[in-house]
């Protein structure tokens, strides 16, 4: 669907919901697909995501009263989901309204208190669970929103953290500042190099001569994907506490590989020795892609991603079967230059970097040995690389 029917679909629906559509406004915000630097965010450590071309849309309109009436395309069943600005609780009830509550929540807890509420049509565009940040693009959106209709003065850098702030608090997943960031602060045909320790960034041209970013769709979600997440995050937590028993550090992402070698006997436990190798290595590995991309040197840069791939496998633990079968099936098909999972893990997505005359064999061969694999078809997106929020 194209940008322009996806605001006649909201429009009509809003027109439909609520009566008509006077001064109604649509928004945008992207979901993302990070190049690598995987679990990295929460460790202080660098990350090299970039805003996709697809993410969530929004037709809003601010009311007189302090109801909120919350419609999504996506989730029809729930139907228009009600509540009030100034009672904003999460519950299991309110499902993916939780994500923008959290968002209005957090601003309240900042002194930007809605004084009144909203009727909001949604629809997302980013396959559900795929890992590409459905849920940061509506928090990202939300705050997007907030800020235009009720003149609060944010930063985008500061609707990433009112969007991190309130999946950690309100929706309870301890997720890092990727996501959030990434779509907040996304550049066209730009990579985002952030430093997670001070949120210092850069922006990286994607210069990729003759190849293209190609996102692969599992379509599995393993369940516990929030748990097991907050559990990663907690043995890192752990380990940087024993390491700093012996060596003076903030985070994860201080040491290099050198550093955590001579110092890593101090973590007492085997796992947690091996999540906290990940996380140096992998922030060592991201700061080198990045140089290796400055320097044209494309074939270093997959070479990192397929190592970051295997560290998530092996050391991290937060691939699974299927994703990996995709990622070895791609490393088989000549003209494919790096091939990783990304995001969070236990499913969702892989990223590779293929060039052009590849792309066609590349999801021929790979889909069709997932499918005889899993029984699953795999989706492919060849994807572009967009701006952050904006009013259509
Ligand atoms: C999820 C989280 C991010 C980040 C990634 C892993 O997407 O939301 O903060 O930790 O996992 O890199």
């Amino acid at each position: 669907m194209s940008e322009t029917e996806i605001k006649g679909m909201l429009l009509d629906k809003f027109g439909e919901l609520f009566g008509d559509t006077d001064g109604v406004k649509v928004y945008f915000a992207p979901g993302r697909v990070n190049l690598i630097g995987e679990h990295t965010d929460y460790n202080g450590g660098h990350v090299f995501p970039c805003a996709l071309t697809i993410g969530t849309y929004a037709a809003a309109r601010k009311r007189t009263d302090k109801k909120l009436r919350l419609y999504s395309i996506n989730f029809e069943k729930s139907g228009v989901m009600e509540s009030d600005v100034e009672k904003l609780e999460a519950s299991k009830e309110a499902g993916w309204t939780n994500y923008p509550k959290g968002v209005m929540w957090a601003f309240s807890l900042r002194g930007m208190q809605m004084d009144c509420g909203l009727d909001m049509v949604l629809y997302g565009n980013i396959p559900n669970g795929s890992g590409l940040s459905s849920s940061a693009s509506l928090e990202v959106l939300t705050g997007y929103i907030l800020r235009d209709l009720y003149g609060f003065t944010v930063t985008n850098v500061e609707l990433a953290q009112i969007g991190q702030y309130s999946e950690n608090n309100f929706n309870g997943c301890n997720c890092g500042i990727m996501d959030q960031f990434a779509s907040s602060m996304g550049k066209k045909n730009h990579a985002i190099f952030l430093n997670t320790a001070d949120l210092s960034y850069e922006y990286a041209p994607l210069a990729l001569g003759d190849a293209k970013i190609v996102v692969t769709n599992s379509k599995v979600k393993h369940s516990l994907v929030d748990s097991k997440y907050n559990e990663r995050r907690s043995e890192c937590e752990k380990a940087l506490e024993e390491l700093q028993s012996v060596v003076k550090i903030d985070g994860l992402g201080d040491l290099t590989e050198e550093e955590f070698e001579a110092n890593k006997s101090a973590i007492a436990d085997d796992v947690r020795r091996k999540r906290a190798k990940h996380a140096v290595y992998e922030n060592q590995r991201t700061l080198r892609a990045v140089e290796a991309l400055k320097n044209n040197e494309l074939a270093l840069f997959g070479k990192l991603m397929n190592e970051s791939h295997v560290s998530l496998r092996d050391d991290y633990e937060v691939s699974c079967e299927e994703i990996d079968l995709l990622v070895a099936e791609a490393w088989k098909v000549d003209g494919v230059i790096g091939s990783r999972i990304t995001g969070g893990g236990f499913g969702g997505c892989t990223v590779s970097l293929v060039k052009d005359e590849a792309i066609g064999e590349f999801q021929e061969k790979v889909g069709a040995a997932y499918e005889k694999q899993f029984g699953i078809q795999a989706d492919f997106y060849v994807v572009e690389i967009g701006d952050g929020p904006r009013t259509l």
